[in-house]
């Protein structure tokens, strides 16, 4: 890791509320944290304790009431929506919950698409290879609603890999697989991580996944209350979490 390079994602006193008046929810209030470069970090936290909304931050996808977010050194908040979504595009691969895959594009279309709109060529080899590693090979031609779900996951995380981001940001990218599919993709994870120093944020419920993280975040009144190293150990992830949430 170099100390010199500025944070591969730095939030500083970010709040954000939904609503008004009596319907008014503070979802965060006032978070700080920093993702270095090449760090492999998890957010885990009750349903609800604004771990999506923290990644829609950071993204650039939803803005702050206040406070800051800098991805690589520049700071997202500062920009219009279009230069954020252009920055977004080359920077940082997101994987929503939701998915988000284009309906009207196949697999393969869905995959390249950040790259596409970013005016580059896909490589097809390598998106090849990343659809076979993610087991979608031979489905490159499926349309979204052709898959199932687990499928329409690994497609939205093969797309937020392909362009190879500075950060990954993967909001709970392995809540719709089976066990040895969510391993396969842990194991994508920090095979990328080592290989190509990919900054990695994963949101995840799993201990097992966050465990492939190498330090764990608990999101609990709208802060960052307690991080600490996984030891890669998804039982003292469980403890820690029991204990926290009691
Ligand atoms: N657009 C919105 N409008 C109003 N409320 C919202 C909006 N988005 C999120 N919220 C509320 O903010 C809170 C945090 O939501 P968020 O999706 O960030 O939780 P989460 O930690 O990701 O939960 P889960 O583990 O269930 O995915 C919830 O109470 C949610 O209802
Ligand atoms: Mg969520």
């Amino acid at each position: 890791m170099n100390a010199s390079l500025p944070p591969a994602v730095r939030a500083t006193a970010l709040r954000k509320s939904f609503g008004s008046g009596d319907a008014r929810a503070e979802v965060l209030r006032g978070l700080d944290l920093t993702l270095a470069p090449g760090a492999f970090e998890a957010v885990m936290g009750a349903s609800g304790s604004g771990k999506s909304t923290l990644l829609h931050l950071l993204a650039g996808l939803l803005a702050p009431d206040s406070g800051r977010v800098e991805v690589g050194g520049t700071d997202v908040t500062a920009m219009s929506d279009a230069a954020a979504t252009r920055f977004r595009r080359r920077h940082v691969g997101v994987v929503f919950q939701s998915f988000n895959l284009v309906e009207t594009l196949d697999v393969a279309e869905n995959v390249a698409l950040p790259v596409r709109l970013d005016r580059g060529r896909p490589d097809a080899a390598r998106l090849a290879a990343l659809l076979a590693r993610l087991g979608l090979a031979g489905k490159e031609r499926r349309r979204p609603s052709e898959l199932s779900g687990g499928e329409r996951q690994r497609v939205a995380v093969a797309r937020a890999l392909f362009a190879q981001p500075d950060v990954v940001l993967a909001d709970e990218p392995t809540g719709n697989l089976d066990i040895s599919a969510a391993r396969g993709i842990c194991a994508l994870l920090r095979e990328l991580h080592a290989a190509e120093r990919s900054a990695i944020l994963l949101v995840t419920h799993d201990p097992v996944v966050a465990a492939a993280a190498d330090r764990v975040h608990f999101l609990r009144d709208g802060v960052v209350a307690a991080s600490f190293d996984t030891g890669h150990d998804p039982a003292a992830i469980s403890a820690r979490y029991l204990e926290f949430h009691r």
